[in-house]
């Protein structure tokens, strides 16, 4: 009985810290999707400025997608609509896999357009591998009816999905702090901002595995 209370308060407590972790990681969100998405909307030279003006065409498809894509990941997530609204999710979850896909691809073609440097435009471009990678093995295991692994490769392509947010974060407060000149850390960062995050989600996600085996 005792037992049974303090397993059933931990999985509470669980769900709770769960539950403010998300809070968290969609208020950041949207502070940086409205931050920095709304102006582009409206399609004009003074809104893009030159130096995104002559690849607008290929920015508001990449940025389409991943305003999409980085709205609909957290209700993938959410097993209330996953049990009880199956249909949505499925519809959603390919509304999901193409605004990866037109992102991925626009994504690419801006990395290998954009004038920083050869770091930033590879760690960019590596990216948008990445984003493509994950989310097509997300597909592949549920077309294998792989349920486990096909939640893991979500989790993953979201932590992918969020490194335009990992960015942002990390430059602030970066140069906040005056550390690194703008060229320097955006090319260390068009690298770290999914490859550490992707890191820390696999030792979850192996972590978890390995306590249970
Ligand atoms: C996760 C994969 C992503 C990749 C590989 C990627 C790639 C890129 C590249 C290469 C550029 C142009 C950089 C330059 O020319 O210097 C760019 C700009 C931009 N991307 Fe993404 N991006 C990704 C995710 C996202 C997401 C999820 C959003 C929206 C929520 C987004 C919105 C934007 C915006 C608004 C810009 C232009 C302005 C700015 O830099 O703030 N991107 N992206």
């Amino acid at each position: 009985m005792g037992t049974s209370t303090s397993t059933s308060q931990l999985a509470g407590g669980a769900r709770k810290s769960l539950v403010i972790v998300w809070v968290a990681i969609l208020a950041v969100g949207a502070y940086f999707v409205i931050a920095s998405i709304p102006y582009y909307l409206v399609w004009n030279a003074a809104n893009y400025g030159p130096y995104y003006w002559p690849r607008s065409a290929i920015l508001l498809p990449h940025l389409l997608g991943g305003l999409f894509a980085i709205v609909i990941g957290p209700f993938q997530f959410w097993s209330r609509i996953r049990n009880n609204h199956p249909k949505v999710h499925r519809i959603s979850g390919r509304v999901y896999l193409i605004s990866v896909a037109v992102g991925g691809v626009a994504g690419l073609l801006m990395a290998f357009t954009s004038d920083v440097n050869f770091v930033y435009a590879s760690g960019l471009a590596s990216l948008a591998i990445a984003w493509l990678l994950t989310s097509g093995m997300a597909f592949f295991a549920i077309r294998r009816r792989n349920f486990v692994q096909h939640k893991r490769w979500m989790i993953r392509s979201y932590v992918v999905t969020f490194a335009f947010v990992t960015f942002r974060v990390v430059d602030d407060v970066l140069s906040y702090y005056e550390i690194g000149e703008d060229a320097v850390r955006w090319g260390i960062l068009a690298w770290a901002c999914w490859a550490v995050p992707l890191l820390l989600t696999e030792i979850v996600l192996q972590g978890r595995q390995l306590s249970r085996s």
